[in-house]
């Protein structure tokens, strides 16, 4: 029996995924580079779904013509050599998946390569995790229009379901499009995450809240406009026990990255977007790896712990606004990247497509998802000039001033936060003192400046 797909590398997303596409009927042919984790896998799950094949020939003979093949290996070089490998046993009009979180611009180059031999390569940005994979992941397809109807009746079924009941997953557009939108989601994920860390270290730091009673917390935003995957994920982990210890509080600090989030922040400064929230999160981690300087000042700047001038109950009211608003702005950092990225990589986006296929299955799934898609359907340069957008602005901007003057005053250090203050301080400006950094370049360097009196460009002989 010919088998409707294939799937290599059957690591955890790549197991999931292949248990996913066989849950909903297909026949799924298997491969991984080690054979034993192949024999493992049929062992395991049976061969009524799957078809293991130990060589590459084999698993390439095995599949229905033209054949659909979904790579789930590491991004980047595992993933260069084995479409090297495939290639020679392809054929015109067969097509592959890439649906490791690889650079837009490697899927470009990985596409060109195959179409001069007649194969097309989708490139598919897959969030979720392995729950996702395995439940219901968001997919963001993106290259040759072809690829994406080659896999579509798979990726459609096997996709998590939109607030309506439709899948997770529409063509993001061409080339690395579906990639690129992958490394946004993943930068939103660093500024979501940061956020709600900075807000954890307060209630336990400041307000002495225990675990338990932050998820208290946690759950009773996830209730509200702040309902999110990633809140829902934090209650969890605050609710994690090992015998009498939470596992949170024996868990290093020292926190990993793979990769995406300087994807992002790179692209940002290419594109000449600012993402503040984006890049501080980024950074953050990057000193959260700094332990041999800062347990030395640590230990060399002790201070008293600090003491809360408001209850904790008015604390976690006004947060709950401030963090609304503070989401609106990590997107808008995110939307104005896929804008700006979309208008010069000419991908085609539809960034309302984006965000309803980010309403379900993904990592920064959340309920502001819903006015967003709605509101993405007509255009505009900020997510703050919507309409819906007025109320989360005009109850978040006071709360926000609120917390971050209490927690920055006592010395919590909060820079996705306050980077999203900062963000929206400046953007709601009508006038910013940037007219000095203009009149310094023209001083010191004669570069010249523009005036609100006078058209043309001026340069003055400063005393
Ligand atoms: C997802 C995630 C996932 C990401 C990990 C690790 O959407 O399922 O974004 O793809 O790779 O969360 O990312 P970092 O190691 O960079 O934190």
């Amino acid at each position: 029996m010919s088998s409707q797909l294939g799937l290599m590398g059957l690591g955890t997303m790549g197991s999931a995924l292949a248990r996913n596409l066989a849950s909903r009927g297909f026949h799924v042919s298997v491969w991984n580079r080690s054979p034993e984790k192949t024999e493992d896998f049929i062992r395991h799950f049976g061969e009524s779904g799957f078809t293991g094949s130990p060589s590459l020939e084999e698993f390439v003979e095995s599949l229905e013509k033209p054949r659909k093949i979904i790579l789930m290996v590491p991004a980047g070089g595992p993933v260069e050599e084995l479409l090297q490998d495939l290639l020679p046993l392809l054929e015109l009009g067969d097509a592959v998946m890439d649906g490791g979180n690889e650079h837009f611009r490697d899927t470009e180059r990985f596409q060109e390569s195959y179409i001069t031999k007649g194969v097309l390569l989708l490139g598919c940005g897959i969030s979720g995790g392995e729950e996702g994979a395995l439940k219901g992941p968001s997919l963001m397809p993106g290259g040759d229009p072809q690829a994406w109807e080659s896999f579509r009746p798979f990726l459609e079924a096997i996709a998590a379901e939109d607030f309506f009941g439709k899948a997770c997953v529409s063509y993001m557009g061409k080339g690395g499009a579906g990639h690129f939108v992958k490394m946004i989601h993943n930068g939103i994920e660093y500024a979501e995450m940061q956020m709600l860390a900075e807000i954890y270290d307060v209630l336990k730091n400041l307000f002495r809240l225990s675990n338990d009673e932050i998820a208290e917390v946690f759950n009773d935003w996830n209730e509200s406009e702040l309902n999110s995957y990633l809140l829902q994920a934090s209650v969890d982990v605050l609710k994690q026990k090992e015998a009498d210890l939470f596992l949170l509080d024996v868990i290093s600090d020292e926190a990993g990255q793979k990769g995406t989030g300087v994807w992002t922040v790179e692209e940002a400064l290419k594109l000449g977007v600012a993402a503040p929230s984006i890049t501080e999160a980024l950074f953050i981690r990057m000193l959260s790896n700094q332990t041999h300087v800062r347990r030395p000042l640590h230990a060399q700047f002790k201070e008293e712990a600090p003491v809360p001038n408001q209850t904790v109950g008015n604390f976690t009211e006004l947060a709950e606004k401030a963090l609304l608003l503070l989401r609106l702005a990590h997107f808008d950092q995110g939307f104005s990247l896929l804008r700006e990225g979309n208008a010069y990589y000419e991908f085609g986006i539809d960034l309302s497509e984006a965000a309803r296929i980010w309403q379900g299955g993904c990592i920064i799934r959340s309920k502001i998802l819903a006015p967003l898609n709605s509101a993405l359907k007509e255009p505009a340069d900020s997510l703050f000039l919507y309409g819906f957008a007025e109320t989360i602005f005009k109850e978040g901007l006071p709360a926000l001033r609120q917390i971050l003057s209490l927690t920055t005053g006592l010395g919590f250090a909060t820079p996705v936060m306050s980077a999203g203050l900062q963000y929206i301080e400046t953007l709601k400006r009508d006038r910013l003192p940037t007219t000095f950094i203009q009149a310094l370049r023209d001083r010191f360097g004669s570069h010249g400046y523009q005036r609100i009196d006078r058209e043309g460009v001026f340069h003055s002989q400063w005393k």
